[in-house]
């Protein structure tokens, strides 16, 4: 069997990542190079001023949506990704700092290098669902 299809299937995705500890540590880097990159600046301004919060939802969120528990939805309640961003308007550019900021927390953490690449290539969907859904509800005024 291919090494890469096994991701995805029931919670090897979630093992792969390091449970949730592992998943911990990502949304920590990832956090931490949004907040220090000048190049996220804009990024980082959508959100609040502490990242402690979203740091705990997004890791909570990343648990069920790689077949881990779903910690997300049983501490804070259903989401829809798109819909929820929707709040913003976020374009193409703000998506690929997004993906640039999660790309180097990625890295940074001891995957298997095809559970890197599988990550970021998965990111890659809710982040275009979520350029779709804010250019439906504010326009392409800001791509
Ligand atoms: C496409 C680029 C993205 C942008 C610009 C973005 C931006 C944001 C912002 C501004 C917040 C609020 C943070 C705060 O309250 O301080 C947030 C929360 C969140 N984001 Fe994203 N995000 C993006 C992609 C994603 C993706 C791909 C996922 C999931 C895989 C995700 C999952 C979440 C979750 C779970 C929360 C917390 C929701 C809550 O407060 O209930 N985001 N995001």
């Amino acid at each position: 069997m291919q090494k890469a299809a096994v991701y995805g299937t029931g919670d090897a995705s979630y093992q792969a990542a390091g449970g949730i500890e592992g998943l911990r540590g990502l949304v920590s880097d990832f956090y931490r190079l949004m907040d220090e990159r000048p190049e996220a600046a804009q990024l980082r301004s959508l959100h609040g001023e502490s990242l402690e919060l979203a740091s705990d939802k997004l890791a909570c969120f990343l648990s069920g949506w790689l077949g881990g528990p779903s910690l997300f939805s049983e501490k804070y309640g259903a989401i829809a990704i798109p819909a929820f961003h929707a709040q913003w308007p976020i374009n193409q550019q703000l998506a690929e700092s997004w993906l640039d900021c999660m790309g180097r927390a990625i890295a940074l953490q001891p995957y298997p290098a095809d559970f890197a690449d599988y990550l970021l290539t998965q990111l890659r969907v809710p982040a275009q669902r979520i350029v779709q859904a804010s250019r439906n509800r504010h326009g392409t005024a800001g791509d």
